[in-house]
C-alpha cells in the first residue's frame, strides 16, 4: 500500500515547507520535454458500438466555435475596474473575515495593494488556465493515438481542436487584455508530467478527462459567475460548454473500462486520483502571487492555509470531480480508500452533486446562441 510519502512526497498534506520545496526550476524555458512510452494502437475495427459516444462526437461536431468571430474582441476591459468590482461584490480584501491581518505585512496594506494583489492574482489564475489548456492538448492527442476503441479515437479527435481553441482563447485574452503572464505553476507542470508519462491510456483520462478538466469546469463556473466583465464572462460559458463534453467523454470511457479492472488496478486510480487532487490543491495556494508582491511565501500561506473563506471556495473546486469519481466506482471501492482522503481534504460533501456524464447537453451555449440568433 503506498504511502503519502510515496505518493505526494509528504507525510502530511499540509506541509508547507515541502509544498514550497516544489518550485518551477527553469522559468525561461521555452520548450518542455516529457517523455513518453505509450503505444499508438489502430484499431481495425470500425463498428460504431458505443452509442453514447456517438451521440458526444455528433453534439462536438455541431458545437464548434471561433475564437476571432465568435467573441467581441471590441470590448475594452479595465482590468483595475474588474478587480475592485469583484473585491467589492465577494472577498474586500485577498482573505476571508475570519483571517487575524494583525501583525502581518498584510495589516498596512493599502487599497492600491489589495487592487495590484487581484490583477495579479488574475494574470496568474488565466496563465494557469492557458498552461493547463496547452496540457489538454497533448494529453488528448495522446488519447487519439492510445485509446482502442474506434468512437473515443473519433470524439478525442474533436476534442484536440477544442483544446486548441481553448489555449487560443486564453493566449489572446491575456495579451490583449490583462497585464503580464506567468510560468506555469510547479505542482501544475508535475501533475501534467506525470499524466502524460503514464502509459496507460485509461490514466490519461482519470488524469485528464476527470481531474484537470473537472476542476477546471467547475472553476471556470465560479469566475463565469463572479465576474463582472463581459467579455470574459461570454469566453468562459463557451469554453465550459466544450470541457462539460470532455468530462463527459472521460466518465463515459472510464465507466466502461474500470468493469474490467482488478481491484488492485481500480487501487492504483485511487491513489492517482488522490494525488492529482492533492497537486491541484497545492497550486491553488499561488504561491508566486505573493512572491510577486513582495511578502514572505511562507507567512502569506501560512494565512491561506487558515483562512475559512478560501477554504470553502477551493472546496467548490472539487464539486465536480467527487460526484464523477463516485460514479466511476473510485469513491468506495477498497474500503472507501478514496472516500477518507476527500474527506480528509474536505471535499466529499460533494459526493452527491451532478455527475458529468449527461450535463453536457445543458451547458451547450454556442447551440442556444446558434438557435436564438
Ligand atoms: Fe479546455
Ligand atoms: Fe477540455
Amino acid at each position: 500500500m503506498a504511502t503519502n510519502q510515496d505518493m505526494i512526497g509528504r507525510d502530511d498534506i499540509n506541509d508547507l515547507e515541502a509544498i514550497l520545496s516544489i518550485t518551477n526550476s527553469d522559468v525561461d524555458e521555452v520548450l518542455h520535454t516529457v517523455k513518453s512510452e505509450s503505444d499508438a494502437l489502430f484499431s481495425w475495427d470500425y463498428e460504431r458500438s458505443r452509442p453514447a459516444l456517438v451521440k458526444l462526437y455528433e453534439k462536438a461536431k455541431t458545437s464548434q466555435w471561433n475564437v476571432t468571430t465568435d467573441l467581441d474582441w471590441s470590448i475594452p476591459v479595465d482590468q483595475a475596474a474588474v478587480v475592485m468590482a469583484n473585491q467589492a461584490a465577494n472577498i474586500p480584501n485577498g482573505f476571508g473575515e475570519t483571517v487575524d491581518l494583525t501583525g502581518t505585512p498584510f495589516e498596512s496594506w493599502t487599497d492600491d495593494q489589495w487592487v495590484q494583489m487581484g490583477i495579479e492574482s488574475q494574470n496568474w489564475t488565466l496563465s494557469q488556465f492557458l498552461h493547463g489548456e496547452q496540457g489538454a492538448l497533448i494529453c488528448t492527442a495522446q488519447i487519439v493515438e492510445t485509446v482502442p476503441w474506434i468512437d473515443a479515437k473519433y470524439y478525442a479527435a474533436t476534442q484536440v481542436m477544442d483544446e486548441a481553441r481553448h489555449v487560443e482563447v486564453f493566449a489572446k485574452y491575456l495579451d490583449e487584455k490583462l497585464s503580464g503572464h506567468y510560468p506555469i505553476n510547479a505542482h501544475l507542470k508535475m501533475l501534467l508530467d506525470d499524466i502524460i508519462t503514464d502509459n496507460r491510456w485509461d490514466m490519461t483520462y482519470l488524469g485528464m478527462q476527470i481531474m484537470v478538466e473537472g476542476l477546471a469546469l467547475a472553476a471556470f463556473g465560479f469566475i463565469h459567475q463572479l465576474t463582472t466583465e463581459p467579455l470574459l464572462k461570454k469566453l468562459l460559458r463557451y469554453v465550459m460548454a466544450d470541457e462539460a463534453r470532455h468530462v463527459a467523454f472521460g466518465v463515459l470511457s472510464l465507466q466502461e473500462f474500470y468493469k474490467e479492472l482488478d481491484s488492485k488496478e481500480i487501487r492504483e486510480r485511487q491513489e492517482f486520483a488522490f494525488e492529482a487532487a492533492v497537486r491541484m490543491r497545492d497550486r491553488f495556494l499561488q504561491q508566486e502571487v505573493f512572491e510577486r508582491m513582495g511578502v514572505d511565501v511562507k507567512d502569506a500561506l501560512t494565512l491561506v492555509l487558515e483562512d475559512e473563506t478560501r477554504a470553502m471556495f477551493q472546496g467548490m473546486l472539487f464539486s465536480k470531480i467527487v460526484p464523477n469519481c463516485k460514479k466511476l466506482g473510485l469513491l468506495d471501492a477498497g474500503d472507501g480508500w478514496l472516500r477518507d482522503r476527500f474527506t480528509e481534504l474536505g471535499v466529499i460533501q460533494f459526493e452527491d452533486w451532478t455527475d458529468t456524464s449527461e450535463e453536457y447537453t445543458d451547458l451547450d451555449e454556442v447551440a442556444k446562441d446558434r438557435s436564438a440568433a
